[in-house]
């Protein structure tokens, strides 16, 4: 994290990591943001375009499929995709940003829940049509990288799509995160049992020229 919407981010992250403690930093920015204190970097007023493009050539969406979102934050991916008619669970390990998200959002259908997503409540093992994870595994250090790639994959229904959003990281290179951008390799381990890779591309978001994101979609038989 680098420019300055991510300063308190950072000296957060910092504190909480030196402690060992992997997610609770999380929760002290949004609450810290939620006085007007601090920063929440990724906060934003529109759905990622990332998604938005994808989901518009999906052929496969809402008419009442059921969508999770993975540490949803403030909620707009989630509320795009409950206006699309997906029936929406998103999560968040984060209780001020679970609140946060309600409160932006009364009227809204989606069901907001706290959950951690390294212990994920057993009930949405193979429980969605569309899971969307959207940076946030790679806002986990590397150490519990495979239980949250497992605990993503195993939530999409049979049938359903996975739609993996994460920065970029070459092979081999060390990076000191937040964020720990994924390899090729970190985002291939998604495709885990009969949950098999249909594409992997990088695309730049229209919005920002050059500044690119993997963008990957797996498919249960
Ligand atoms: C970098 S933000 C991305 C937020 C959103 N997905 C987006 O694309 O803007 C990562 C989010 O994941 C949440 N998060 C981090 N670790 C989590 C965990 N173990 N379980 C659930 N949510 C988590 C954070 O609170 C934060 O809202």
């Amino acid at each position: 994290m680098t420019d300055s919407r991510d300063a308190d981010a950072t000296r957060l992250a910092a504190a909480s990591l030196a402690q060992g403690d992997p997610t609770g930093w999380f929760e002290r920015l949004y609450a810290a943001a939620s006085e007007g204190a601090a920063v929440v970097p990724w906060d934003a007023d529109e759905p990622n375009p990332l998604l938005v493009d994808w989901i518009e050539r999906h052929e496969r969406a809402g008419g009442g499929m059921r969508a999770m979102v993975v540490g949803c934050g403030l909620g707009r991916d989630a509320e795009h995709l409950a206006g699309l008619g997906f029936e929406t669970t998103a999560f968040d390990v984060s209780e001020t940003a679970i609140q946060t998200a309600r409160e932006r959002f009364p009227a809204s259908t989606v069901n907001y829940q706290v959950a951690d997503l390294l212990a994920p409540p057993a009930e949405w093992a193979g429980a969605f049509d569309l899971v969307v994870e959207s940076i946030t595994v790679q806002s986990l250090p590397v150490s519990v990288r495979a239980v949250a790639t497992s605990n993503v994959a195993r939530m999409v229904a049979a049938g359903g799509d996975l739609l993996v959003i994460a920065a970029i990281r070459e092979e081999g290179v060390e990076v000191d995160g937040p964020p720990w951008p994924l390899t090729r390799a970190e985002i291939d381990a998604f495709a885990v049992g009969d949950l098999r890779s249909v594409r992997v591309e990088q695309v730049a978001r229209p919005d920002k020229p050059g500044f690119a994101r993997w963008r990957a979609v797996f498919q249960r038989s």
